[in-house]
């Protein structure tokens, strides 16, 4: 029988249990693919950790790519033997899951299955974050936070490709090079230098357009802070855990600023605009505007060694688990 990582408490790397499973039964509309490669993502940490809530037990892991083995009788969109991927749907650290046809998306041909695990999930959400969420343009001025990690490095090489100009901050000077490298101007090591200062000096004391801010509670203040008037603050994770409630009198304080809290799951439930957005990602990398880095590969067996790694800091880029 296949294997699967679960949990039955949230807590820590610890509480993952490997157990085998029945395939089971494909449902009409849906499709048992056979993995190849996993997507690591911090989400994962939060759900396992019990930063966000789940119902227990559960599998963990939301991204993967693989060949279809099985699909259901009202299955017409992919046959057995296609390359396909899917993201943001649960129990991915697995060697086989049960996937709806119209969640998946098919793979390219010039798309390997391992950078289509490392790319999809980080890569749409570059894709709703730049297209979607706030419409940033060329000669606008972002920030982006956490730039050397798995969607840093997508993200900033996404507002590189449309004109933008990025700060990023990363935590160790080693990781400068790789902010640099995917096309940040100007990058900044947080715990070290005056993230405001920096940022006042790199738009002349304007403040950037937009902050991309997936750590959090750490970054808050200071991301706010970074803004120019009528600024948009975009809150898309809580690495370093969760933003504390806002007082919305601050929002007109701080020069008339915009504030969302998008996810993911609400730009790619639509089969039509999952479609268009996987459309514009694999485009981009076949187009190699984007180079996905696949930083660290690790054999599923070792995940528990891989959660610890992601949330001591130690990896940079994307980082797939392996079957
Ligand atoms: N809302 C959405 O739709 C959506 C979708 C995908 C991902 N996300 C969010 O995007 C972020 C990046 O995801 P990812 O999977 O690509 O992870 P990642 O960026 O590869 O890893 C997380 C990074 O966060 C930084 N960080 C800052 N403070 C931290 C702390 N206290 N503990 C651990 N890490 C800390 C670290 O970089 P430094 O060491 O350089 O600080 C670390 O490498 C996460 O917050 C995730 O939840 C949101």
């Amino acid at each position: 029988m296949p294997g699967v990582w679960k949990i039955y408490e949230q807590g820590g790397p610890e509480n993952l249990v490997w157990e085998n499973e029945p395939k089971g039964r494909v449902g009409a509309r849906h499709v048992l693919v056979r993995h190849t490669a996993i997507g690591l993502n911090y989400l994962d940490i939060y759900q396992r950790s019990g930063t966000y809530p789940v119902e227990l037990p559960t599998r963990l892991g939301v991204e993967a790519a693989g060949v279809v083995e099985k699909i259901g009788d009202a299955v017409t969109e992919f046959s057995v033997g296609d390359r396909v991927a899917y993201a943001g749907i649960g129990g991915a650290y697995a060697e086989y899951n049960r996937v709806l046809a119209s969640r998946l998306v098919a793979i390219p041909d010039a798309i390997t299955d391992e950078v289509a695990a490392a790319s999809l999930l980080k890569g749409l959400t570059a894709a709703y974050l730049m297209l979607r969420t706030f419409e940033i343009k060329d000669g606008d001025t972002a920030l982006i936070h956490a730039g050397a990690g798995g969607v840093g490095l997508i993200l900033t090489q996404w507002a590189k490709y449309l004109g933008v100009r990025v700060v990023s901050t990363v935590s160790t000077i080693a990781k400068t090079r790789l902010a640099y490298d995917a096309g940040a101007e100007h990058v900044v090591v947080y715990g070290q230098e005056d993230l405001v200062a920096n940022v006042m000096k790199f738009t002349e004391r304007a403040g950037v357009h937009a902050v991309y801010d997936s750590v959090g509670a750490d970054t808050f203040r200071d991301s706010i802070d970074c803004l120019r008037k009528r600024g948009t603050f975009i809150s898309f994770g809580n690495s370093s855990g969760l933003v504390p409630p806002v007082d919305l009198q601050m929002l007109m304080a701080k020069g008339s600023l915009y504030m969302t809290r998008p996810s993911l799951v609400d730009y790619i439930s639509d089969p039509e605009e999952l479609k268009e957005l996987s459309g514009e990602l694999f485009a981009l990398i076949e187009m190699e505007r984007l180079t996905i880095s696949v930083n660290q590969r690790y054999p599923l067996a070792e995940l528990p060694q891989a959660h610890k790694d992601i949330e001591a800091r130690k990896t940079t880029g994307s980082t797939v688990l392996l079957p």
